[in-house]
């Protein structure tokens, strides 16, 4: 994978999704302790981020190597009417590859076209979250020990989440079955629901989480995404239309796992937290071996 950009999910073949979860898994050992020594990463943020840019972060610290970049737009020239372009043809000279968040969809794919070095898409827009991906792909592996045969339900804004856009498509390279659980007007995207079906994987789409009427492994649980919605009152229809709680954890019965990308708003109780069921932070902590795999494998520091 050296010197490759990481932009969307469906540029990875199963084979290549397993590879990436086997090595962050070994990274998590202590393997390639080290090996981003001399490596610079530019961490390049147009929109807010806790979990994807620290963990990035952290993770180039923690194998030897150093960070620079911003967290806010404000403060890059793009703020004095520069182009996405420029800053990435400037930036592609300081570092030895590039992390990126913006709001426009398909930025992080024009920004891999005039880049020298890797771009690693930490979000772009509504539409895709691939690195995101890989550690909920690390949680599950760990979790279950395999992602084959697992019911996995997706619930909340299906339509404005980049994360269940991502996460749904790898997926679907395994033989799981699907459930979405949404509003009608934040249904998955068709476009979304045609590729899962063209590759045969079983699917459900739901609006209410009494109608799940068979048992799931993992209900990853989304935020509804206030941010991207054009119309305030379309957003207030659905505001607060699920919460997980422990009377609905236990209508979902002992096996299910809890996953959320975070940041939470109030779509999962704090009770929850402390349950077994509730994997979300250890989820979040994979960040740290996943990003540190990618990382190792788009630099070349990890063969
Ligand atoms: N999950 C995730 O992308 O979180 P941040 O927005 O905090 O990076």
């Amino acid at each position: 994978m050296q010197g490759r950009s990481i932009i969307s999910v469906r540029d990875f073949s199963r084979d290549e999704i397993q590879q990436i979860i086997d090595i962050a898994l070994r990274v998590s050992r202590g393997e390639w302790a080290g090996a981003l020594r001399d490596k610079v990463l530019a961490t390049l943020f147009f929109e807010p981020s806790t979990r994807t840019r620290l963990s990035f972060e952290g993770a180039m610290v923690a194998m030897g190597g150093r960070v620079i970049g911003f967290a806010d737009a404000s403060v890059s020239s793009t703020k004095k009417g520069e182009s996405l372009s420029d800053t990435i043809k400037t930036v592609t000279g300081y570092c030895d590859v590039i992390v990126m968040r913006h709001t426009i969809e398909g930025s992080a794919r024009l920004a891999s076209e005039v880049a020298s070095v890797p771009v690693i898409n930490a979000g772009d827009g509504a539409n895709q979250h691939p690195t995101q991906t890989f550690l909920d792909l690390v949680t599950i592996q760990q979790e279950f020990g395999r992602i084959d045969g697992l019911r996995v339900g997706m619930l909340g804004d299906l339509k404005y989440g980049r994360t269940v856009h991502s996460l749904a498509l790898a997926l679907s390279q395994f033989d799981v079955k699907l459930t979405f659980v949404a509003p009608a007007s934040l249904r998955m995207p068709e476009s979304t629901i045609e590729e899962i079906a063209g590759r045969g994987t079983a699917y459900v789409e739901l609006s209410e989480i009494g109608d799940i009427d068979e048992p799931l492994d993992v209900l990853y649980v989304t935020r509804i995404q206030k941010e991207r919605f054009g119309d305030f009152q379309e957003y207030e229809r659905v505001a607060g239309a699920y919460r997980i709680d422990q009377d609905v954890i236990g209508s979902l019965g002992d096996q299910v796992r809890i996953m959320h990308p975070l940041p939470r708003v109030d779509e999962i109780s704090e009770q929850v937290d402390s349950s077994p069921h509730a994997i979300y932070f250890r989820q979040a902590h994979n960040g740290i071996p996943t990003r540190q795999a990618l990382l190792g494998l788009v630099t070349g520091a990890i063969p």
